[in-house]
């Protein structure tokens, strides 16, 4: 198999730059596209016919599947308005199988005055081998009631596996992650937060993308993202030893994101790679 220099980020198209790569050479991919809602980007724009938007999604994701590799895993993160199509699309037209429809709840949507205000994005985690795939429990648990309400002495010390729907608290992510002690439940990125690049509109908060990566690969492995945006795959795949890929079409975001990721300092993590069959 050609050999490729991972660790980078590419200035391109990802279909054209999806195509270039090897097939079966990554282990796990995070896509959070443009959901096709009107929304600024500087390069792209986010304004076209639903057949049009569907039948792009199709060409993307079909690099998607040919790049992972046969136990491989794609966590999709998508808005309302194409979350059924999506899935159907992946599952039904491209064959990977769906594990969880993962609903991530956020506070701080964006206010409506004549309708409910949005709190959540859809997560769908696929994997092309339903059989055989990455899925480490143990790096992803969270304390349970049974432990931290009842103080009951049945309950397994370990902490439980998160429900399907994601309120990401801080409590439950580790310190050395945890980027706003005084939210209860992670809000989406506003404008003041510290965390926040402040040149991206759509930045995903680190935790997020720490659950995902952390459960579907292992440390040494490959994590690559189409839509690279502010960069955070790539900053959370850098942190946790893992190498990370990905396009943006923006020059100028890539820039940035160039700039974002020599700040990480890698957290060295010692576990036995874990594949559940
Ligand atoms: C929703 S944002 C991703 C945000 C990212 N998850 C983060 O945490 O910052 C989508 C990004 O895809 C980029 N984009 C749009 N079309 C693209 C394409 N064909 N190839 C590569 N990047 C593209 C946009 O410029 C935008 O930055």
């Amino acid at each position: 198999m050609k050999s490729v220099e991972w660790n980078r980020i590419v200035t391109q198209d990802c279909v054209a730059g999806m195509r270039a790569l090897p097939a079966g050479s990554v282990d796990l991919v995070f896509a959070d596209p443009p959901f096709n809602i009107g929304y600024e980007y500087d390069a792209y724009d986010d304004r076209r016919t639903d057949a049009e938007y569907l039948g792009w999604c199709k060409k993307w994701m079909t690099q998607v599947r040919r790049i992972l590799k046969p136990r491989g895993t794609f966590w999709l993160a998508i808005g309302d308005e194409f979350a059924a199509e999506l899935k159907v699309c992946a599952t039904g037209n491209l064959g990977f199988s769906c594990r969880s429809w993962v609903i991530w709840y956020y506070t701080f949507g964006v206010n409506c005055k004549r309708k409910f205000t949005r709190s959540h994005t859809h997560l769908f985690h696929f994997v092309k081998d339903p059989g055989c795939f990455t899925f480490n429990a143990d790096a992803i648990r969270v304390p349970s009631a049974r432990q931290m309400v009842y103080k009951d002495k049945r309950a397994d010390s370990k902490g439980r596996l998160p429900d399907d729907t994601w309120i990401l608290r801080p409590q439950w992510i580790p310190e050395e992650c945890t980027t706003d002690d005084s939210l209860l439940v992670h809000s989406r990125l506003c404008g003041t937060f510290k965390e926040r690049e402040g040149w991206h509109n759509c930045q995903m908060p680190e935790p997020v993308l720490e659950r995902i990566i952390r459960v579907s690969s292992n440390p040494g492995e490959t994590v690559l993202d189409p839509f690279m945006g502010s960069g955070t795959t790539a900053v959370v795949a850098k942190r946790w030893g893992r190498n990370y890929f990905g396009f943006e079409i923006s020059a100028d975001y890539a820039g940035n994101i160039e700039r974002r990721l020599a700040e990480v300092v890698p957290i060295p993590e010692v576990r036995e790679p874990h594949v559940a069959f």
